[in-house]
């Protein structure tokens, strides 16, 4: 039996150091090195069911298959983050904060892959049969068919996968699992980096595709190493941004389709209701007869969705004026203020301006500045913008309106939820849209302003 030892190892990339340093010597990340303890072990020590196979080298003319298949999971919000459906032999990772959804999420999918005739073994570290029962039956989905196991060693879990050969896994969660041939506990760097390892080889070997949960850490990382999201071949994170039943998908990595997609979900009585009109969720409550409201129509991944943007500007009481942006970019804002301070003769020097992304969104697009411009115009001069109307431009330093990418999907957007009227830049290639909507062109700040109030 090997002694074991202690190393250090980085909790960004996992790198190995012998002695504790205040720095990765691997990333350079700092404060990173967490210490744990390994037995040393020659290759074959490696959790590995499946014999390894002897690949030789093609040429990639002689790859053979056209693109293969993608299961269609039926929720169509998912479906759309992962590209399309899940690729069979693909891991994907899907972090979020204790008590957001992630078990009943990839239950559902179980039942829904089950039901479509796929053989799907989810597997709980976390929690009895007795208690994955109980939420089946809240959920309004067929989950007879899906085949369960709670177990935590990895080993145990694998011979099942090989004796079983399903072709869907759900691992909830990682964090819960361990390997007899490290020392550490569950959840520790080593453990989690040859856990995930493990799944990852036999997922690609078995064409199996795996959902495994992970825990987040208190900054909002998945916990764990970084070399986790490498290995992943799509990360999704599960957010809550108004902390109601909103619940956000959101896509940071995909091998197999855009990045950056959302997915919006309702947490109801019976599980997770896809959303399919981002726009209107955002848009519901609107105050649209009070000033410093605009709305915006803002890029999520490639689709486009309209947020209300707020304004509320108050004379400074004390001190420095505060500028207090949520969903913004604060230095952004202050920007924005800047110019049309100069270019507008909008004066905001001594007031408190409070800029609001309404719905827990981030809006980080430049072409969401003309909103922020309208909503805090419309706030200064106490005037209620025009309820039917849309903003869609980037503000320049000169005050100057610039175009955007996507203009004619954002427009189309808006046309739909009924918007009747869209402020964008003079400068914005072709002349005509062909959608039923008053186009108005604004070439800078101050023409903007007179469009608006006269
Ligand atoms: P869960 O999936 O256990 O979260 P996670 O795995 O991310 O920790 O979901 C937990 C919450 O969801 C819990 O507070 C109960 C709620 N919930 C519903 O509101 N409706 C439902 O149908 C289900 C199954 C859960
Ligand atoms: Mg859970």
């Amino acid at each position: 039996m090997p002694k074991t030892r202690t190393v250090y190892l980085c909790s960004e990339c996992g790198g190995e150091s012998h002695r504790w340093q205040g720095r990765c010597p691997h990333c350079q990340a700092w404060n990173t090195l967490v210490e744990e303890r390994v037995q040393p072990k020659g290759p074959s020590a490696r959790i590995d069911p499946l014999p390894s196979t002897e690949a030789k080298p093609v040429s990639l003319a002689a790859v053979e298959g056209a693109e293969r298949p993608r299961w269609r999971i039926g929720l169509n919000e998912l479906d759309f983050v992962l590209g399309g459906g899940v690729v069979p032999g693909s891991l994907v990772l899907l972090g979020g904060e204790p008590g957001i959804g992630k078990s009943t999420l990839l239950l559902q999918v179980s039942a829904r892959l089950a039901a479509a005739g796929q053989r799907v073994l989810y597997v709980s570290g976390e929690e009895s049969p007795y208690q994955v029962k109980l939420r089946a039956e809240r959920l309004a989905e067929p989950t007879d068919e899906v085949l369960l196991l709670a177990e935590t060693s990895a080993e145990a879990i694998l011979e099942r996968v090989v004796e079983l050969g399903p072709q869907v896994l759900v691992v909830d969660s990682i964090q819960t699992l361990y390997t007899d041939r490290l020392e550490g506990a569950p959840g520790s760097v080593a453990q989690v980096r040859e856990v995930a390892g493990a799944l990852q080889r036999v997922s690609k070997r078995c064409e199996m595709a795996t959902f495994i949960v992970g825990h987040v850490t208190k900054e909002g990382g998945i916990a764990g190493p970084k070399t986790l999201e490498h290995i992943a071949d799509v990360v999704l994170y599960f957010e809550s941004p108004t902390g109601l039943d909103q619940r956000i998908v959101r896509g940071t990595k995909n091998r197999f389709g855009a990045a950056d997609e959302i997915a919006l979900f309702r947490m109801g009585a019976s599980g997770l209701q896809p959303v399919e009109n981002p726009s209107a969720l955002f848009l519901q409550g609107r105050q649209d007869r009070a000033s410093g409201s605009a709305v915006a129509a803002a890029l999520e991944g490639t689709r486009p969705v309209l947020v209300e943007v707020q304004a509320l500007v108050n004379r400074a009481v004390y001190g420095a004026p505060q500028r207090v942006a949520t969903g913004f970019d604060g230095r952004r804002l202050s920007l924005l203020l800047a110019v049309l301070e100069r270019r507008a003769r909008l004066r905001t020097g001594d007031q408190d301006v409070f800029l609001n992304v309404v719905g827990g969104l981030r809006v980080t697009e430049p072409a969401a500045d003309l909103s922020v411009v309208a909503a805090v115009a419309s706030a200064v001069r106490d005037s209620v913008l025009d309820p039917g109307a849309v903003f869609v431009g980037e503000v320049g330093l000169g005050g100057e309106v610039r175009p955007v990418s996507q203009l004619e999907r954002r427009l189309s957007e808006a046309s739909r939820l009924g918007f009747e009227r869209a402020y964008i830049s003079a400068s914005t290639d072709g002349s005509k849209t062909r959608l039923p909507l008053e186009v108005v062109r604004v070439r800078d700040v101050g023409a903007l302003i007179v469009e608006l109030f006269g």
